[in-house]
C-alpha cells in the first residue's frame, strides 16, 4: 500500500518523511511533516519528522544557529519544513524495526510552517474515544489512523476494479427519497417547498436498484452511504457505507460467485492473504442448531449438541419440560479444561446467558469421564444416575478435565444464549483459531411469526424471492417457507446480504399480505415498485456488502468507528461539528415545523 512515486514531490517537498532509505545517503532532501517528538539531547536538537508515510528522525546541531534556534522552540504537531541530507545513523542507534531506522536526515535549514495550540490529547492510543473524535482531525494524524483511511481506500479500489473488469456499471441514486423497508427507524428530511412533507434518507439503495434492472442495466453497483435510525454498537453506525450490488438474470450461485471473487481479489490485494473459493455453505437451520447463531464464527470449534432425548424423562423438570415441547430445546456445550472454572466465573456466564433470557445455567464438572456421579461436581447431578451421568458426557464427547454447560427453554431462546456463551467461552479461554472463515449462510425460513403481535415479520426485506413456485404455494405454507437469500458471514460478523428478488407483482403483493402490509398500504408506499414490475421485469438478485465492517477486519479493528474518517458516537452524534444540533426558529418555520418541548 505504498504511496505511489507521484506523490511524493510536489512544491514543497521533495520526499516524504516514511520513505527515506538508505539509498538516499548523501542526498539532499526537502520534508514537510508534523513534529513527533523535539528532544534536545547534549546539544544536539532530534526531532521525529511524521507524515502520512511514516517518521524519519532530523538532528539539528548547535553550530548550525538559525536553525537550531527554530528547532528549539517546536513542540508537539509544530508543521515545519525542512531542508537536509541523509546519512547513515551512527550504529548504536540504528533501529531495524522502523523502516526509516537506519539513516537520519543532518538539518540545513529549518522553517516553522505553522505551530500547534497545546494538544488537548496525547495522540495515542490511550486517549479516551471522546476527545479522540472532538478533536477527530488530530487523531487521524495518527500513523494508525492514517493506515485505516488507506486501507480502506485501497479496498475501495479494489472492489471496484473487479467490479469494472466484470462490466458493472457504476450508478448514483438519490439521497433525498421515500422510505425503504430495511427494518430500522427513517431519517427524514423536510420539504421546504411541499410544507409537511418529508423525503426519507435511504437505509438502502434497495428499490432504486431493482429499478436499474428493470431499465435494462443489467450489472449495477454503487458504494453506497445508508442512514438507518437504529441503536448503535460497536458494529453499527447510523449512516455507514455499502457495496452494492445488482444482476439481472442471474440466480444465488452467479450472485455468490460475483462476491466470492470481490472478497478473494480484496483480500490478496489488500492483506495478501488468500481466501480459497468457493465459500462454504451452511443452512440457517443447520447454523442455529450447531451454532446457536445465523453468523457463526467458525474459528471456535465448539459447538451445540442436542441432549433432548437423554433428558426427556428426567425428573428434572427445567430439562424434561422443553425436551418434550416440539418448540424446546435442551444443548450442551463442552468447555475443554473446563473444571478450572471458579465459582464466580460460572456465575459470571450465567449472568451473560441471563441477559439473552436463559432462566439459569446448568453445569457439569467432569472430573472423571465415564464413572458416573462419582466421577461429576454438579448441581444437577441429583436429577441423574450415574447411566444418565454417562450418557450426557459421552453425547458431549467430554474428557476428564472438562466442565459441561447445559441450557433448556424455548429453542430461540437457547440458541440465542447457548450462542452468546460459545462466543464468551471461545474468547475467554483463547479457542479462536487464526484465519479467515468465511461461510455463506443461505435458506432462511421467509418469515418469523411473533406470538405477541400474532403476525409475520420478514427475516430479510420483503423483496426477498421465496423457494416456492407461486403466491398460492407461500399463502398456503407461509411459515415453512424458505426464502432465496443469503447472507456472507466473516468470522462470525455479518458482512453481506442479499437475495434473488420477487419479479413477479402478483407474489409481491401475497408477501406484502403476509407481512400485514395491505393492497392500499402497498399501492402508496411501493406502487411505484409495484407497476414497474409489470413492465416486463427481468429475473434479478443482488447483495450488499457492510464496507465499514469489511475494512475494520481487514484493519484488525473491534469497532467500525476506527475505519470511518468522521463517526458518530453510540448516541448518533458527532463531537466534532456538535451534530444534530438546535435549528433556528426562523428555519423551522420555514420548513412549517413546530418542536413540542416536554
Ligand atoms: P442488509 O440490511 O443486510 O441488506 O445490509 C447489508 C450489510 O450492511 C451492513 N450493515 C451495517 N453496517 C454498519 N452499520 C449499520 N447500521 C449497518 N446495517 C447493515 C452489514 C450488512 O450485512 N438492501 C439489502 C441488501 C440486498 O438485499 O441486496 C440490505 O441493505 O454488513
Ligand atoms: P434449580 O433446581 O432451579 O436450582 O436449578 C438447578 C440448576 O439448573 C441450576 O444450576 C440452574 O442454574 C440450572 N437451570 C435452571 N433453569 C435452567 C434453564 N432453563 N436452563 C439451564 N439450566 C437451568
Amino acid at each position: 500500500m505504498s504511496p505511489t512515486s507521484s506523490g511524493k514531490s510536489t512544491a514543497l517537498r521533495s520526499h516524504l518523511c516514511g520513505q527515506l532509505d538508505e539509498s538516499l545517503v548523501d542526498q539532499s532532501v526537502i520534508l514537510c511533516g508534523w513534529v513527533g517528538r523535539a528532544r534536545d539531547l547534549g546539544g544536539l536538537i532530534f526531532i521525529g519528522l511524521r507524515d502520512h508515510v511514516g517518521t524519519c528522525q532530523v538532528v539539528v546541531e548547535p553550530d548550525n544557529r538559525k536553525a537550531f534556534a527554530v528547532a528549539e522552540k517546536l513542540r508537539q504537531e509544530y508543521c515545519v519544513r525542512l531542508k537536509g541530507t541523509v546519512r547513515l545513523r551512527p550504529e548504536s542507534q540504528r533501529n531495524d524495526d522502523q523502516p526509516t531506522g537506519r539513516i537520519e536526515v543532518l538539518a540545513e535549514s529549518v522553517e516553522l510552517l505553522n505551530a500547534s495550540a497545546p494538544l488537548p490529547l496525547l495522540m495515542t492510543d490511550d486517549d479516551g474515544e471522546e476527545v479522540r473524535l472532538k478533536y477527530r482531525y488530530l487523531d487521524l494524524r495518527r500513523p494508525r489512523m492514517q493506515r485505516n483511511l488507506r486501507l480502506r481506500a485501497a479496498l475501495n479500489r479494489s472492489l471496484r476494479r473487479t467490479l469494472e473488469d466484470q462490466g458493472f456499471v457504476d450508478v448514483e441514486t438519490p439521497i433525498l427519497t421515500r422510505a425503504t423497508p430495511e427494518g430500522a427507524r427513517d431519517y427524514l428530511v423536510p420539504s421546504r417547498v411541499n410544507p409537511g412533507r418529508f423525503f426519507a434518507l435511504p437505509q438502502s439503495p434497495q428499490i432504486f436498484k431493482q429499478l436499474m434492472m428493470i431499465a435494462g442495466a443489467d450489472r449495477y453497483y454503487q458504494i453506497a452511504r445508508c442512514f438507518r435510525d437504529e441503536d448503535l454498537r460497536a458494529d453499527r453506525q447510523p449512516e455507514f457505507t455499502q457495496l452494492d450490488i445488482e444482476m439481472a438474470f442471474v440466480d444465488e450461485t452467479d450472485i455468490q460467485t460475483i462476491s466470492e471473487k470481490l472478497l478473494q481479489s480484496a483480500f490478496a490485494e489488500v492483506l495478501d492473504v488468500d481466501l480459497p473459493t468457493p465459500f462454504p455453505r451452511m443452512s440457517w437451520h443447520e447454523a442455529m442448531h450447531r451454532f446457536g447463531s445465523d453468523k457463526p464464527d467458525l474459528r471456535i470449534e465448539l459447538e451445540l449438541v442436542d441432549v433432548g432425548d437423554l433428558v426427556c424423562d428426567s425428573d428434572f423438570k427445567v430439562f424434561s419440560g422443553p425436551a418434550n415441547d416440539p418448540a424446546g430445546r435442551v444443548a450442551g456445550l463442552r468447555v475443554p479444561g473446563g473444571t478450572d472454572l471458579s465459582r464466580r466465573q460460572i456465575d459470571d456466564y450465567a449472568a451473560l446467558v441471563a441477559r439473552y433470557g436463559a432462566r439459569g445455567l446448568a453445569w457439569i464438572k467432569v472430573n472423571q469421564a465415564g464413572q458416573g456421579l462419582a466421577g461429576v461436581q454438579s448441581p444437577i447431578a441429583k436429577f441423574f444416575d450415574d447411566h444418565g451421568i454417562n450418557a450426557l458426557v459421552r453425547r458431549l464427547g467430554a474428557e476428564s478435565g472438562d466442565l459441561l454447560f447445559f441450557g433448556a427453554g424455548p429453542a430461540s431462546t437457547v440458541n440465542a444464549c447457548m450462542g452468546a456463551l460459545r462466543l464468551a467461552v471461545g474468547t475467554d479461554r483463547g479457542l479462536i483459531a487464526d484465519g479467515w472463515r468465511p461461510l455463506w449462510v443461505v435458506d432462511f425460513p421467509m418469515f418469523e411469526y411473533d406470538p405477541d403481535d400474532q403476525r409475520y415479520y420478514a427475516l430479510h426485506h420483503p423483496f426477498t424471492a421465496p423457494a416456492v413456485a407461486d403466491a398460492e404455494a407461500l399463502r398456503a405454507d407461509p411459515a415453512g417457507a424458505v426464502s432465496r437469500g443469503y447472507d456472507l458471514v466473516l468470522n462470525g460478523a455479518e458482512i453481506g446480504g442479499g437475495s434473488i428478488r420477487i419479479h413477479d407483482s402478483r407474489l409481491q403483493q401475497a408477501v406484502f399480505g403476509l407481512l400485514g402490509i395491505d393492497e392500499q398500504e402497498a399501492a402508496l408506499r411501493f406502487g411505484f415498485l409495484l407497476q414497474a414490475l409489470r413492465y416486463g421485469c427481468p429475473p434479478h438478485g443482488g447483495i450488499a456488502f457492510g464496507l465499514d465492517r469489511i475494512a475494520a477486519m481487514m484493519a484488525g479493528e473491534d469497532s467500525i468507528r476506527e475505519v470511518i474518517a468522521f463517526p458518530k458516537t453510540t448516541t448518533a452524534g458527532c463531537l466534532l461539528t456538535g451534530a444534530p444540533s438546535a435549528i433556528d426558529p426562523d428555519q423551522l418555520k420555514e420548513l412549517c415545523i413546530r418542536t413540542v418541548s416536554e
